[in-house]
């Protein structure tokens, strides 16, 4: 083949790369949607976002101090950035990923908190689709701001790998709708200060520990509070 046909090629493949990372634009501009954390792409395509979607799943669940946090480095696997969880996975060779294939069985260990069906399937899907570093939002909507959606959710894929089973971690659990109000009723000016990664608060103490959650969902949580946590 002369060179030329092999860059031609080689252009076709690249672009034909390219494309499984094109995030499709909202397909309902009405819909309010937040472009929180920089660059962040919106989406209502079927694409799973690593960002908003994965990589909280590997923090909560496996991420915390005493496991696979960058700081105790349990067996010197760290799930908490994009880098490291690719150690263990392969783009579209899910049987061969092995943070794929322990999630169900080995980890969590018994007692912690289990990802559900769903959030596996997340990650299947996400590995199927090439395991890329997507980083975008499923269209967040500010005008919804009960317990049951969307924070159920947020809690779910945010908080409860490290405050699902009692006692929780820093000995707060929010498992429940009944125990996330009364924990956050108690003082939600600090619970707000939380998840906003308020700078006069310790460090220790900003949630989740990884990063914030994107400003959408601050501003779910925060409606939610200040409205008095409707179920
Ligand atoms: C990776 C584990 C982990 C995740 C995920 C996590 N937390 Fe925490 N959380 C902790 C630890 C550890 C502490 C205790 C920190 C301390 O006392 O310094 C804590 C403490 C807290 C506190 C008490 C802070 C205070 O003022 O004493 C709140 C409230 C809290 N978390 C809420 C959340 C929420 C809400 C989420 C999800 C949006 C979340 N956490 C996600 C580990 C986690």
């Amino acid at each position: 083949m002369k060179i030329r046909h092999i860059f031609t090629l080689l252009v076709i493949v690249l672009i034909a790369s390219c494309t499984h990372e094109v995030i499709n634009s909202p397909t309902d501009p009405a819909s309010p949607i937040d472009v929180g954390r920089g660059g962040i792409t919106p989406t209502t395509s079927d694409t799973v976002c690593f960002n908003s979607q994965v990589l909280p799943l590997y923090v909560s669940y496996c991420g915390s101090n005493g496991c696979h946090s960058d700081i105790s480095r349990e067996e010197d696997v760290i799930t908490t950035s994009y880098t490291r969880i690719m150690e263990g996975i392969r783009a579209k060779n899910a049987s061969r990923s092995e943070y794929y294939t322990i999630i169900n069985g080995e980890m969590p260990p018994r007692g912690s908190p289990q990802m559900s069906a769903d959030q596996k399937n997340t990650i299947l899907k996400w590995i199927n689709q090439g395991a890329l570093n997507t980083n975008c939002l499923n269209s967040c909507d500010t005008t919804k701001f009960t317990f049951n959606d969307p924070i159920k959710t947020l809690l779910t894929n945010n908080c409860l790998g490290c405050h699902g089973t009692k006692p929780g971690s820093g000995n707060v659990f929010l498992g429940d709708y009944a125990s996330a109000k009364a924990y956050i009723g108690a003082n939600p000016t600090n619970f707000l200060k939380v998840i906003n990664h308020d700078p006069t608060i310790a460090a220790s103490k900003r949630m989740p520990p990884a990063g914030k959650m994107v400003d959408c969902q601050i501003g779910q949580f925060t409606k939610w509070v200040n409205k008095g946590f409707p179920q």
